[in-house]
């Protein structure tokens, strides 16, 4: 599952192009929900997004009652299913079986679209917190990187980084220490997960006090992975999906979770936000080689390095060729 975009970028009555994953696809919202389509017409390869929506009439009479897609190129009309229904050319032909779009399967949670690129093996990434009424949910990003997905998902698993990288913002130089924590490794169902990772942050609330907080890391998919920070009572956490655009580029999206800071506006929160992922980009593009080596002789891993160290292993074990070596 691929998030490819907010659910809030997708007004009814549009049609929205993307790339993702190399393909171009095309968005809209039908009577029949939320679709993702290949943005490619079957007759001579035009782009749908440049086609027309054409509300279907409520009456239950009408065989063609439902929402169309019309191609800017011939009219062809296609329905919320992808089976073309009408050849304005040849009104009289029916149209042949082939005369389809390619669909992909998408759905909607915590304001996210969820896009499988091919048959969809895991459900959505679990995150209660964001539907949480005791909690509030900011969408930052989407960021944008011009590296490989899995390097952008193993900087957001590695604590090592935090007192140098985002230094006065995660972390303090002086206290750079990663102390020793368990990492649960993933298998065929789930990915790798820590619990109880001690890090000392400089202002872990906002209210300009230092202290110890602990992480909760772990990886549902091979580019969505989480985590809860806790302090006290306080927990703030990150569902964080990144959506490779082609083979050089990709742009990670954050449904951020908290439950304090309501003196912060959504804005001071996402600036924030903003400045913590500039900070990693920078590192991240300048990362070599590009590509994730999943070969662990390739760079040096500590103990400190857990966490990594249980990505690449998994990233290994089910097999993942985008982005890596
Ligand atoms: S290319 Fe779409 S109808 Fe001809
Ligand atoms: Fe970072």
């Amino acid at each position: 599952m691929v998030n490819g975009l907010w659910s809030r970028e997708i007004k009814s009555g549009i049609l929205l192009p993307r790339r993702t994953m190399g393909i171009d696809v095309v968005l809209w919202r039908s009577s029949e929900g939320l679709l993702c389509w290949r943005d490619l017409c079957i007759h001579r390869g035009a782009r749908l997004s440049l086609g027309t929506i054409r509300p279907g009439t409520s009456s239950a009479f009408d065989a063609d009652s439902r929402d169309c897609l019309i191609c800017p190129y011939h009219a062809w009309e296609y329905a919320p299913t992808g089976e073309c229904l009408r050849i304005p050319a040849q009104p009289e032909l029916t149209p042949p079986a082939k005369a389809r779009v390619e669909t992909f399967a998408v759905c909607e949670r915590y304001g996210v679209v969820w896009i499988a690129m091919g048959e969809p093996r895991d459900p959505v990434a679990e995150f209660p917190i964001a539907e949480d009424p005791g909690f509030r949910t900011v969408l930052a990003g989407p960021y944008r990187f011009r590296a490989q997905g899995p390097r952008v998902i193993e900087n957001l698993l590695d604590v090592a980084h935090l007192g140098f990288v985002h230094a006065g913002l995660l972390g303090d130089p002086q206290r750079g220490e990663v102390e020793d924590y368990e990492v649960i490794d993933g298998n065929a169902t789930r990915g790798p997960e820590a619990r109880q990772i001690r890090i000392w942050q400089p202002d872990p609330d906002g209210t300009g006090t230092a202290a110890s907080v602990n992480y909760h890391y772990w990886v549902h998919g091979p580019l969505t992975a989480g985590f809860i920070k806790t302090h006290g009572p306080q927990r703030f956490g990150i569902l964080a999906q990144v959506a490779p655009i082609d083979a050089e580029m990709c742009e990670s999206r954050l449904v951020m979770s908290l439950n304090y800071g309501d003196e912060f506006s959504d804005d001071e929160l996402l600036r924030f936000q903003d400045r913590v992922t500039e900070q990693d980009r920078i590192i991240i593009e300048s990362q070599r080689p590009e590509l994730l080596p999943l070969d662990l002789q390739a760079e040096l891993h500590l103990r400190s390095d857990r966490m990594a160290i249980a990505y690449r292993k998994w990233l290994r074990s089910i097999g993942l060729q985008y982005g890596t070596a």
